[in-house]
């Protein structure tokens, strides 16, 4: 190999300050134009691109050397910084260049299968499976630099309030109650499985009962869950847990460490205390528990306008107990043709709708895709109720709640995305609270933890639990939401034995699957549980929402893909049979 040139400055460092020093810069070769007596080369490292030229003040044999040079060769070069002669405005680095004196060359390389540029436009998977080349990119890098300068905020912002970081077991026990664990032999338990945590929750606490008093971790979580833009099955947190604590003192602790977030990263100044809505609020008000507050179009109750009219799929939805609800998609009619309306028809069907009416309010005359069953007296009166005017769409949604408040919490924020209104520069923040503390699953045929057991309902709602009215059980549990997205989650936790008890057994739990499943956890609320509370933060959505961008694998360094692979690594694979025979396991492979 070449000498090792060693580094004086990152290639995008340089300015005219520079001019007339002699430097070394190491990386990769971006590009190069051979001009006869002058080659140039862009230079590439992790701060950016700078320019060497191989020219008449370029010894004769590193000239040479230089004609070899093609794309993602890695180099070292030494050699004097002079003025630009044609300034390029668009890079940091474009008023200077180097004049090469040295040249070594480390690696050659073969062309590679992507662009080393942000723009490629190249599919997800030939990016993922070129991992390492994708991460070349000045942007992936920027954003690895990023998310590793979120660490020490975080780090700093924790540490200074008196919080105590400790890693958890990533070999755990299997978690009941949650979604799909990862599982993992035990070779020295013939037959017996670890699951990797969905997250540390149960030893933050048993760590509060131990008084630690302040917990946090930045954590891997595990999940197998059906993959979405915004989820990964390998995923971080930002956890925490806090002792002789009410919600207030949470919130506002998690407010502040997010104000210094916004700061730090962006220069962004949230305003505290953080707006606040209750879950019934935010499903009422915008149908959906992640509401996107950038826009309005709120949903609006129009029962009152529709009863005892004779359009039988109201008042059926109403007579069977669900609703008839609607936004207004203010001034936007002409934005929307009839086709469009039967595309967000089709969408809103994804989420159990039947259908989806329409009301365009025109100047003279009000039109409906229901105009047969209402006449204009009629549909002015559902006008009313959203202040109507000329050239409002009204959009409406009968049937179960839970269907339309996903429809129209669904259509809100998608026609708004489609017009342009969502702007990733602004940020929303609010929290949602008061969460029901179970919902029913069609799945297990009973009632869950909507968060999960040990969330403490409210202690005004614990008497419904002795009637069997859960629906009007709420929790002392909060979520954190920013711009649409859940970025994080909590509770404050059952600190007493015999309340936890009667959650179990609301949640059907039988006495040997509590002794199963949480024996070690509710003998520590034997020996003096403090009262506690905590949240954690999902870390890659927070980098993914303060970089403005939808798509987590875009924060993370290896991501899987959608079928929870890593393309690059090809795992998950099979393995020997020796390895499996030392496991005590026997393949056998359902068809589908
Ligand atoms: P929860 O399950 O709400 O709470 O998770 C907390 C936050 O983690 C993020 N998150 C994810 N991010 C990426 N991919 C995923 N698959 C994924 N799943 C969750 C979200 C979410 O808000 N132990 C509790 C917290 C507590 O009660 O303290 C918990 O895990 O941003």
């Amino acid at each position: 190999m070449d000498k090792l040139i060693k580094r004086s400055q990152y290639c995008g460092e340089f300015r005219e300050e520079h001019i007339g020093q002699t430097v070394c810069v190491n990386g990769w070769v971006a590009k190069k134009r051979n001009l006869g007596s002058l080659i140039f080369a862009d230079i590439r490292d992790r701060s950016g691109i700078v320019q060497v030229v191989f020219g008449d003040d370029t010894p004769e044999e590193v000239r040479e050397k230089a004609n070899k040079l093609r794309s993602e060769f890695t180099v070292g070069i030494k050699g004097v910084v002079r003025e630009r002669e044609s300034k390029n405005n668009e890079i940091p680095t474009g008023a200077i260049e180097i004049i090469a004196e040295e040249l070594s060359i480390y690696a050659e390389a073969e062309t590679p299968p992507i662009y080393i540029k942000d723009d490629d436009n190249v599919s997800g998977d030939l990016r993922l499976k070129y991992r390492y080349l994708d991460l070349r990119k000045p942007m992936m890098q920027n954003t690895l630099a990023f998310r590793s300068k979120m660490y020490n905020v975080i780090r700093n912002f924790y540490y200074e309030n008196g919080f105590v970081e400790v890693e958890t077991p990533v070999l755990a026990k299997p978690t009941p109650e949650g979604a799909r664990d990862y599982l993992v032999p035990s070779r020295v338990n013939p037959g017996m499985f670890y699951a990797l945590p969905q997250s540390p929750q149960q030893f933050k606490q048993l760590l509060m009962v131990a008084g630690t008093d302040r917990y946090i971790q930045i954590a891997k979580c595990y999940r197998d869950e059906d993959l979405r833009a915004d989820r990964q099955p390998e995923f971080t947190q930002i956890d925490l847990e806090m002792s002789f604590v009410d919600q207030e003192d949470i919130l506002d602790m998690q407010e502040k460490f997010l104000q210094r977030l916004f700061k730090e990263m962006k220069g962004i100044d949230i305003q505290l205390p953080l707006p606040r809505l209750t879950w019934d609020e935010a499903m009422n008000r915008f149908g959906s528990d992640k509401p996107d507050l950038r826009v309005g179009f709120e949903l609006k109750d129009i029962a009152p306008a529709v009863e005892g009219c004779s359009f039988q799929v109201f008042t059926d939805a109403i007579a069977a107990g669900g609703k008839v609800m609607g936004i207004n998609m203010n001034g936007c009619s002409e934005k929307f043709s009839r086709k469009d309306i039967d595309k967000m028809t089709e969408s809103v069907k994804t989420y159990g709708a039947k259908g989806l009416v329409w009301i365009r309010k025109e100047e003279n005359e009000i039109k409906s895709s229901v105009g047969k069953f209402f006449d204009q007296e009629a549909l002015q009166k559902i006008c009313d109720v959203f202040e109507a005017k000329a050239g409002d769409l009204i959009l409406i949604v009968s049937g179960k709640k839970e269907v339309v408040w996903a429809s129209l919490g669904f259509l809100r924020r998608d026609l708004a995305n489609k017009l342009g209104m969502l702007d990733p520069n602004e940020y929303k923040l609010l929290w949602v609270v008061d969460f029901p503390m179970f919902e029913w699953s069609d799945e297990e045929n009973r009632f869950m933890a909507m968060h999960h057991p040990f969330t403490s309902p409210k202690k005004e709602d614990i008497k419904y639990m002795e009637t069997g009215e859960l629906d009007k059980v709420y929790a002392d549990a909060y979520d954190i939401v920013i711009n649409g997205y859940e970025a994080g989650g909590g509770s404050i936790r059952i600190h007493d034995s015999a309340l936890q008890k009667k959650i179990f057994e609301v949640l059907q739990l039988t006495e040997e699957d509590i002794r199963v499943k949480f024996g070690f956890f509710i003998d520590a609320f034997k020996y003096g549980a403090p009262p506690h509370g905590g949240l954690a933060f999902g870390l890659d959505r927070l980098c993914m929402l303060l970089l403005g961008t939808d798509d987590i694998r875009r924060v993370i360094a290896f991501p899987k893909n959608q079928n929870a692979q890593c393309v690059m690594s090809e795992a998950p694979t099979i393995v020997t049979k020796q390895q499996l025979e030392e496991l005590s396991i026997d393949i056998a492979i359902k068809e589908k």
